[in-house]
């Protein structure tokens, strides 16, 4: 059974796209069949990936598939393969998104779902990087998932950003019952986690250990910017002794995600 994630919360800037695309290198490293989705219509995953001149190209795109329900099978056909997954893209054409799932789409907060299950190949793991707000976009993706991975600087900033996410999930399940029975953090990414920490940093991770969600941290690492420069994840980056501590993390985090499915398929 595919495992589908969104990477969440409506900061911009606390790592989502970088957790989307290291966690995905390291599932494909554990040998899983993986999907990245780019739900963000500013492109940042697509571009991390390599797949920057389709963002700008009038092609279609889950654009279209979202707005109209005649083309939702086209899915298939926005697929991209990279070396370690393949990738549905963001394109320029999503900046209009928002207001046309709020304004002329019905079903708007299923279209990501609706599409999403017509996929024909059989994933392993789907994982959606969420754009940095709580608009209908994130709705799409967090009814589509109904599994949540919340990466978060380690600063005061981001108790509020998990009431919010904690908020935002209440208000989905309280509006879409039968279609919706929970929605789950599965756990809290601490990310960009630098090896000398000060005593905020250490006061918010022991926050967040306090918390029930399981608790991962990845370190600031520069080479985890080069790979995303090259377009691949640190485990397709030949830079092996920079990012072993990276990559044990994100390592980590798709060991959790292993044992999730296993429970969730047993
Ligand atoms: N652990 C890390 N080490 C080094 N740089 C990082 C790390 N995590 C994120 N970055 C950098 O920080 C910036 C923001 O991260 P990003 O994943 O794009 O955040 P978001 O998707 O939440 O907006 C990017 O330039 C990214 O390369
Ligand atoms: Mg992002």
């Amino acid at each position: 059974m595919t495992q589908t994630i969104a990477i969440s919360n409506q900061a911009g800037g606390v790592g989502k796209t970088t957790t989307t695309i290291n966690l995905g290198g390291a599932l494909a490293k554990h040998g899983h069949d993986v999907l990245l989705v780019d739900a963000d219509p500013q492109g940042t995953l697509t571009e991390g990936t390599g797949f920057r001149e389709l963002y700008d190209q009038k092609i279609p795109s889950l654009h279209q598939v979202m707005v109209d329900p005649t083309r939702t099978n086209e899915i298939n056909d926005i697929i991209q393969q990279h070396s370690e997954f393949d990738v549905i893209p963001a394109n320029k054409a999503m900046d209009a998104l928002k207001d046309m799932l709020v304004t002329q789409v019905a079903n708007s907060e299923m279209r990501l779902k609706i599409a999403i299950d017509e996929i024909d190949h059989g994933y392993d793991y789907i994982l959606i990087d969420c754009p940095p707000d709580l608009s209908q976009i994130l709705d799409n993706a967090l009814l589509t998932a109904e599994q949540v991975l919340l990466p978060v600087e380690p600063t005061r900033r981001s108790i509020r950003a998990i009431e919010k996410m904690n908020e935002e999930i209440a208000y989905l399940t309280n509006s879409f019952p039968g279609q919706v029975d929970a929605i789950d953090i599965l756990g809290i990414v601490v990310n960009s986690v630098e090896s000398v920490q000060n005593n905020d940093t250490k006061q918010m991770i022991e926050f967040f250990e306090d918390s029930p969600h399981e608790v991962f941290q990845v370190p600031e690492r520069v080479a985890i910017r080069r790979a995303w420069n090259n377009g691949v994840s640190i485990f397709e980056h030949e830079d092996d002794a920079k990012t072993e501590d990276a990559r044990a993390a994100y390592s980590e985090i798709a060991t959790m995600l292993e044992r999730h499915t296993a429970e969730v398929d047993a």
